[in-house]
């Protein structure tokens, strides 16, 4: 088992909302230790782009196998032998190129495309579920259940069940509550176990019966002469659930966020121009997505970053703070939806482990904004939010529990 390592040791935010939307230590930390080392934690931290890009990609160098980490990697398994997929991220190539090679078979273009309708009827029925003239809690209507309602539809679970799988992937993926941990670590035990127990007839009886899902392509996937078992398929499904599911709620509930508090001309402006969603979801990425970040242990002893690094060094990747880089993006602390270039952010990271499910999370951003925008003509904030009140810490930093506003017809 790895160390994990205590980030807010490194950041030490005052609060729940500096955490949430950390621009000032970015900025001070890009302007003045672009390359910072923090002893208490004896890790390297770099922050601009160019940096961030080549810790992630060169893998000669900045390895993913080391012996401590930033990140849980999704739900922890108790048995015994894991499935080497399970550890994708925690290998290099070339061993990391088989794993990948097999989960990628999921998620081709063309699987995309086919899908897509599917992500559409979604999330029109969770937006036409809202009530017009009404204040809605976004994050409950819309941001949590998308995700998690998509990727079970995706998986081939039958329609009837999905709302129980739901529930199981919720106390899943629950983050850990420091007085709780005893209950939380037995619940997360029993669902599970209660999971695997859905899951692996389901997957049985799929292989004689092929269908058009995520299952079914992990269970025809082949490299080298080798294909997922039963049971390693649905601890794969495990993993791209911890992996797709909160990154992609907290991306949509902060895309929210951002229409009614960054920019409040913006809804209109994609009401009238639907086409620019797109470049505005990249942006939301960039400016909005924080705690973006991945750590590499350094293989070989080297100078690439100006500063002597020696094997077994760590060495943390920031890549919100790098998406805030001047010398990458033209007034990095303003948003900015029609930026020509903000498709180059690195919040789905850089090199052989760039986000599998990126082409995933970018269509059901784009879907959800898109059902919304046809639907209201206006969103308005709530007077009297309070926003410290409504984070929690979870694996993707501080999340939005709560986030209500007025929608109109
Ligand atoms: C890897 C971010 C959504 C599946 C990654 C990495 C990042 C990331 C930064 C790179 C890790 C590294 O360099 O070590 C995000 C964000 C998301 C998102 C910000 C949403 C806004 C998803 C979705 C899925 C997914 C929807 C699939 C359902 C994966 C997998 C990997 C990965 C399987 C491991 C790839 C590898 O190690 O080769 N993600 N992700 N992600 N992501 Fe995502």
């Amino acid at each position: 088992n790895k160390e994990v390592i205590p980030m807010n040791e490194i950041t030490n935010f005052q609060s729940r909302t500096e955490e949430f939307f950390p621009i000032n230590w970015y900025k001070e930390m890009l302007h003045k230790h672009p390359i910072y080392y923090h002893e208490k934690t004896n890790t390297w931290n770099v922050f601009k782009y160019e940096d961030v890009k080549q810790v992630l990609s060169n893998y000669e160098y900045f390895s993913s196998e080391g012996p401590r980490t930033t990140i849980f990697v999704g739900a922890k398994d108790k048995q015994e032998k894991t499935s080497p997929i399970m550890n994708i991220t925690l290998l290099d190539p070339p061993q990391h190129r088989k794993a990948r090679s097999l989960l990628a078979a999921a998620f081709t273009p063309r699987s995309l495309k086919n899908w897509e309708p599917r992500i559409q009827q979604i999330a029109s029925e969770l937006v036409e579920a809202i009530q017009e003239n009404s204040t809605v809690n976004i994050v409950e209507a819309l941001a949590a259940p998308l995700p998690s309602l998509v990727i079970t539809d995706l998986f081939g679970v039958p329609v009837q069940d999905r709302y129980q799988f739901k529930k199981w992937v919720d106390i899943l993926f629950q983050p850990y509550d420091k007085e709780r941990l005893k209950d939380i670590e037995l619940e997360k035990q029993n669902a599970a176990k209660e999971y695997f127990q859905y899951l692996y007839p389901i997957v049985v009886q799929k292989r004689s019966n092929l269908s058009d899902d995520i299952i079914s392509d992990l269970i025809q996937a082949e490299v080298d002469g080798e294909r997922f078992s039963d049971e390693q398929i649905v601890q794969t499904t495990m993993l791209l659930l911890g992996a797709g599911v909160e990154t992609t709620s907290h991306a949509i509930a902060n895309t929210f966020y951002s229409l009614l508090y960054d920019d409040q001309s913006l809804y209109g402006e994609l009401k009238d121009h639907i086409e620019l969603v797109p470049n505005a979801v990249e942006e939301m990425l960039r400016y909005r997505f924080h705690m973006s970040r991945r750590d590499r242990t350094v293989k070989q002893d080297n100078n690439l970053l100006g500063t002597e690094l020696k094997k077994g060094d760590v060495v943390i990747a920031w890549m919100s703070a790098c998406n805030m880089d001047e010398n990458m993006f033209e007034d990095p602390f303003s948003l900015n939806i029609h930026r020509s270039n903000n498709k180059r952010h690195l919040t789905f990271g850089n090199g052989p482990h760039i986000c599998l499910g990126a082409p995933l999370a970018r269509l059901e951003m784009k879907i959800a904004l898109e059902a919304f925008l046809q639907k209201f003509s206006r969103i308005e904030p709530v007077e009297g939010f309070q926003l410290e009140e409504n984070l929690t810490a979870s694996a993707t930093g501080q999340s939005l529990t709560y986030l209500p506003m007025k929608v109109y017809k």
